[in-house]
């Protein structure tokens, strides 16, 4: 007798996704990579959304990295002006859905305006119940890690106190757990400096589709990927 199929593994608690390729989306229709990062911006609302009916308590977005300083300064003041008008025009909607946004990174080095928007949205929303979405603007793993390990040193942390748990603590969102799922768009196939210590984990997901075509359907290809996978966590699994 065939032995029984293995079921199918539940949905993820937390998925993580780069949002990338953007601005090969406006260069192939002939357009500023600029409108390709605001019909990004807009894709995020749906995503969201998504995400919330399926009843999946963490999604985080990567949405600027500690290497995007490195771009062109009009594309970064371009980014940075287009996700504050996403919080300013969506906040008082994601609060209505019980959204609760958080954020990972380095605030202090965006301009004023754009970190007090963050700010009112995040403790706007810090009792909602619904979705968690953590948005990873200006983050860097490495940067994360560092800053983990100085945090440490302050506290007079003793060398044999230095545990992972310990340094798990001291990175930017320790109550949020690590992600089951990381989903890139655009085909590329690295992490490029997300979520490494979270990453350990994770299963990995790319997709050639650009994010602003990443739409509900892509979604529910990538929890399908996801849910057909064997995690063992470098044990045996089920047929061990
Ligand atoms: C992702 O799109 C958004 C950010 C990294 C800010 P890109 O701007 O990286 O798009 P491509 O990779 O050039 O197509
Ligand atoms: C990663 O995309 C960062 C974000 C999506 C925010 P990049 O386009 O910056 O990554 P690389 O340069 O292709 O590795
Ligand atoms: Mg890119």
């Amino acid at each position: 007798m065939a032995p029984p199929a293995p079921s199918p593994r539940p949905l993820p608690t937390h998925v993580a996704i780069i949002m990338d390729g953007n601005g090969r989306w406006a260069t192939q229709r002939g357009l500023p990579r600029l409108e390709g990062h605001r019909v990004g911006t807009e894709n995020i609302r749906r995503i969201v959304r998504t995400f919330a009916e399926r009843s999946i308590p963490y999604l985080t977005l990567y949405a600027f990295s500690t290497e995007n300083w490195s771009r062109p300064p009009e594309e970064v003041g371009g980014l940075f002006r287009l996700l504050g008008e996403a919080v300013s025009r969506e906040v008082q909607g994601l609060h209505r859905e019980g959204v609760r946004l958080r954020h990972i990174g380095r605030l202090e080095r965006l301009p004023e305006e754009l970190q007090r928007q963050i700010r009112h949205a995040i403790s706007l929303t810090q009792e909602n119940r619904g979705l968690t979405l953590c948005l990873a603007f200006d983050y860097g793993g490495r940067d994360e890690i560092v800053d983990a390990v100085q945090a440490l040193l302050k506290k007079g942390v003793a060398p044999e106190e230095v545990t992972a748990e310990a340094l798990r603590q001291h990175l930017y969102a320790p109550d949020i757990p690590d992600p089951d799922l990381i989903v890139r768009t655009a085909g590329e196939m690295r992490l490029s400096n997300f979520l490494l210590w979270q990453a350990a984990y994770a299963e990995y997901y790319s997709t050639p589709v650009l994010w602003p075509d990443f739409g509900p359907q892509e979604v529910e290809k990538a929890l399908a990927a996801y849910t057909a996978r064997q995690r063992r966590f470098g044990a045996l699994g089920a047929e061990g």
